[in-house]
């Protein structure tokens, strides 16, 4: 960030294409509000269908060309330099998230900003180790295996870790020697246009990342259904990554697709309940419950409940909600007016289902200066039953459903019973158990007496509805390279099937 702004004038951006800052075709821009107190904190430009054209043409441009011709080692090296900027600016990338998402900055300087630098420097040391292999195939040949980038990758990602959901697309993508093409949230698009400025320092040739705000019915339609590209990697909701996967389908685009959760956060009698209450509040209270791994449905053992909840209230409502620019402040405002809505009629659902609100379910108490913000109470919601839309369907929000068991089977049953198979989380001193119901739950990550856990050594990524792929990890690189096999005779005789 060399040139500082001041923080009460609006901020303006516009698209980065072809390693340049343009406008968009249009000319049309869009506002993204600060949600904790809903006034315009940025202005950016709005990206559409021709905007989508320019920036695929600059990628493709970039990976036949400057990008393909670049060492293994350079662009490790790149994607390092890349990471050391970001520590560089990492207090005011920070700041900058806060303003722009609400997340408290306490969350963005010490869990989303850390996170991307290591993204980006654990995916820079991959660069030099992406190999093929030699196989033992019969007779006087020679067969082995050359694994390459994808191509050109369209990149679409939510507002939940604006900066972090693109650092664990581009990383990987990049890597590889892949460039892209990202469209960030509408909600959130002001801290990838700041990364965009530090790729641009760091020295990436133009046209390898390409960074277009804009609305996903425009934007990003334009992004998955482009002919264009050779894969599209998608974050966000169930329903939309089902719009993402039917427009690559027309095209055969290679897909990967991270979306929705309702994990089970699993709670036994036996367990250390300090710390499973302490583990229930990560799970559904951190970042304001927008999260995709979130534990929403709380399954406690029927003779734990009433000691559980009492527990569980008394900490929710000690939970310091308000300005997310004081170091203090634990819960921040939802991203947007749609999603407080959204949250809020989920908890009219659970009175109409007879679920009972005990604790939270309305808008918290706070100064003057953020009443016009998206605030929402941490909330507790218990008698829930399974089947109830409250058990089923992703809130995002601050919204915690309980949900009694009686024993392992029953449990097990409940827990996988949901279209959703992200994560997972239990809470036992009995190691056996735990390690059945790892064995037993549909889910792509399971934490056992912890919650949250993630590293960019380890995989993430969904079973069922959940979605495709594997994102961090080796895994990743899965997703952004094919293997080409490579056959070579080497018995030097013509080949006899059809006579010499
Ligand atoms: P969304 O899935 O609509 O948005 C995510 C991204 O997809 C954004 O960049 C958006 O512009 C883009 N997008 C939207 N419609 C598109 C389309 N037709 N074609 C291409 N791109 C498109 O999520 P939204 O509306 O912001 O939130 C709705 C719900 O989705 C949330 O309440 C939550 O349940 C879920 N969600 C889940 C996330 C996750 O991490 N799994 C992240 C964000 C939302
Ligand atoms: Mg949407």
């Amino acid at each position: 960030m060399s040139t500082p702004q001041p923080q009460t004038t609006e901020r303006r951006y516009q698209l980065f294409i072809n390693g340049q800052f343009v406008d968009a075709e249009s000319g049309k821009t869009f506002k993204s509000p600060n949600p904790a107190t809903g006034e315009t904190f940025a202005e950016v430009a709005e990206a559409d269908k021709a905007d989508v054209d320019k920036a695929v043409a600059a990628a493709r441009k970039a990976f036949d060309g400057k990008w393909s011709k670049i060492s293994a080692r350079d662009r490790g090296r790149l994607i390092h330099k890349l990471s050391q900027l970001i520590e560089r600016d990492a207090a005011q990338l920070a700041e900058l998230e806060t303003r722009d998402n609400g997340k408290p900055i306490k969350e963005s300087t010490y869990i989303d900003l850390p996170g991307v630098v290591e993204n980006f420097e654990y995916f820079a040391g991959w660069a030099t180790k992406i190999e093929g292999e030699t196989i033992p195939v019969p007779g006087q040949v020679f067969n082995y295996t050359l694994r390459e980038p994808v191509g050109v990758c369209g990149q679409i990602i939510p507002w939940n870790f604006p900066l972090l959901m693109a650092a664990w697309k581009l990383a990987p993508a990049l890597s590889a020697g892949n460039t892209v093409v990202l469209k960030p949230a509408e909600q959130t698009p002001v801290t990838a246009l700041e990364l965009a400025k530090l790729i641009q320092e760091a020295g990436f040739p133009e046209g390898v990342v390409n960074i277009v705000t804009g609305y996903g019915e425009t934007a990003g339609a334009a992004l998955a259904s482009h002919k264009g590209i050779d894969k599209i990697a998608f974050t966000g909701s169930t329903e939309v990554g089902k719009l993402i996967a039917t427009a690559a389908a027309d095209n055969l685009t290679k897909v990967s697709l991270e979306l929705g959760g309702k994990a089970p956060n699993v709670i036994f009698a036996d367990a250390d309940l300090d710390q499973a209450v302490n583990g229930a509040m990560m799970g559904i209270f951190f970042n304001q419950g927008q999260v995709c791994c979130a534990g929403s449905r709380i399954f406690v053992e029927e003779k734990a409940k009433d000691e559980f909840l009492g527990r569980f209230k008394e900490k929710a409502d000690r939970i310091k909600v308000g300005d997310p620019m004081d170091k203090a402040t634990l819960m921040g405002p939802q991203v947007s007016e749609e999603q407080l809505n959204r949250i809020k009629s989920y908890v009219d659902i659970a009175r109409n289902e007879g679920a009972t609100v005990f604790t939270g379910g309305g808008s918290p108490e706070l100064a003057e200066e953020f009443k016009n913000g998206y605030f929402f109470q941490p909330t507790i919601l218990s008698d829930v039953d399974n089947s109830m839309r409250v058990a089923q369907e992703e809130i995002f929000g601050p919204v915690s459903s309980v949900i009694t068991f009686k024993d392992d089977d029953e449990l097990i049953q409940k827990a996988n019973d949901t279209i959703y198979g992200l994560s997972a989380g239990i809470w036992t001193r009995d190691i056996t158990r735990a390690h059945r119901f790892a064995k037993a739950i549909k889910a792509g990550v399971v934490w056992i007496n912890t919650y949250n856990m993630m590293n960019a050594a380890s995989p993430f990524g969904g079973y069922k509805q959940s979605g495709y792929g594997r994102e961090m990890g080796k895994h990743a690189l899965e997703l952004y390279t094919q293997v080409k096999s490579v056959w070579v005779d080497l018995s030097g005789k013509p080949i006899g099937w059809f006579g010499k």
